[in-house]
């Protein structure tokens, strides 16, 4: 279970986040680590352009691709960032039968002066290696896994997009690629960093979004996956989120395995709940849920700023009736590919109700993406510049 403490105000409360607090060599002095094969054939300047015009979330993708192999007998090799394409890959590929997967989501932000940033690394770094040690993966240096974020982006820095709320997405990701049908760990793993130029993860931006409870359903067991970042997890989310788009909700909320009664997360974010009296609750990570980056910094904007936060269970008992007394006022959820978003009605077997309140959650974004965008000071030392105003 990770070690986390329920009401503590000392941050570094987790070793995900200690390990976000260690500094990154600054971007020249790691850059060049995945030498650069230009693509011959980029997309042609106004065609991006149009793309960049009307932006949805990982729709298109850049001209370039970071990657990396590692076999067992040589470790990790072939560093490059390569012309963006599809992969050759055998029928009999490990991760295609057996799904040892894991992934990343972190995002490059264009400040005004034309510089691109990208928002603790280091944290997405260690969460790759914790998601590699469930899965049965190597880790990668943390170094080496920022160094292709700053390779890949400096690549394609004109895909970095400038409007509000834009990002390029990036998605670092590792994979069994040994052809064989044993099932053990692969004795070659390929890893990729593929980026996206997006926009909203939502289509209606910050309109409050509706959930489906889900009560059959579980997306991850005690002793499993749930707090790795691997493909598993977001498959098995998939047939209850189509039973929440039946029910006319945006995303699927699941409860705990165990007592079947207890909030942990929807299908690909936190979530958190905002009390009458200003205080703030998030489920506790009980090894079943993932410890997201942007959790993990509202936690500590919030505690800074005099917040009570409280990781602990929520029971959805609780909330229902939390949310008929008032005393629950706000619940939105939280994750790097939707940064923070309003819940505006809860619904499941036997309820469908309706949430009114976001301010606190507004306020909340708008803090978390000022810092983010460069319009507000970074006291946490969060951002990291990764191409610098003047290329
Ligand atoms: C992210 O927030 O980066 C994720 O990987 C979750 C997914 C819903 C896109």
């Amino acid at each position: 279970m990770p070690e986390t403490d329920a009401t503590s105000n000392d941050f570094a409360s987790t070793s995900l986040a200690r390990a976000a607090e260690v500094p990154v060599p600054e971007a020249d002095a790691i850059a060049g680590r995945f030498p650069l094969t230009a693509n011959p054939s980029p997309v042609a300047e106004d065609e991006r352009a149009v793309v960049l015009a009307n932006l949805h979330f990982g729709d298109y993708f850049t001209d370039h691709m970071a990657h990396a192999r590692w076999t067992e007998a040589e470790g990790w090799g072939d560093y490059g960032v390569v012309p963006y394409g599809n992969l050759s890959l055998s029928p009999a590929t490990a991760v295609l039968h057996y799904g040892q997967e894991i992934f990343e989501g972190i995002k490059a932000y264009r400040h005004d002066d034309g510089s691109v940033w990208t928002f603790r690394p280091r944290y997405n770094a260690a969460r790759f290696n914790a998601s590699a040690r469930r899965m049965a993966l190597p880790g990668l240096v943390e170094e080496d896994f920022v160094a292709s974020l700053v390779d890949l982006v400096r690549a394609d820095v004109a895909w970095v997009p400038s409007g509000q709320g834009e990002s390029l997405y990036l998605r670092p990701f590792a994979f069994a690629s040994e052809a064989f049908l044993g099932v053990r760990p692969s004795k070659i793993v390929d890893y990729y960093v593929i980026a996206s130029p997006s926009g909203s993860y939502f289509s209606n931006g910050l309109e409050p979004i509706s959930i489906w409870v889900s009560t059959e359903y579980h997306r991850a067991g005690r002793g499993g996956t749930g707090a790795a970042k691997t493909g598993g997890n977001y498959a098995s989310s998939l047939l209850p989120q189509r039973e929440a788009y039946a029910q006319g909700c945006d995303q699927v909320c699941f409860l705990d395995d165990v007592l079947q009664e207890n909030l942990e997360e929807l299908g690909g974010m936190n979530i958190m709940v905002v009390d009458a009296d200003g205080t703030v609750r998030t489920p506790r990570l009980t090894g079943t849920i993932l410890e997201g980056s942007t959790r993990s910094a509202i936690i500590r904007m919030l505690r800074d700023s005099g917040r009570t936060v409280i990781e602990d269970t929520i029971s959805l008992a609780e909330l229902l009736a939390g949310i008929e007394s008032g005393c629950v006022s706000e619940i939105f959820a939280c994750g790097t590919a939707a940064v923070v978003v309003p819940l505006g009605r809860l619904k499941g077997e036997g309820f469908d109700v309706r949430i009114e309140g976001n301010e606190v959650t507004r306020h909340i974004h708008d803090r978390l993406t000022s810092i983010q965008a460069g319009r507000a000071e970074d006291p946490y030392g969060w951002m990291y510049q990764l191409v610098s105003p003047r290329s």
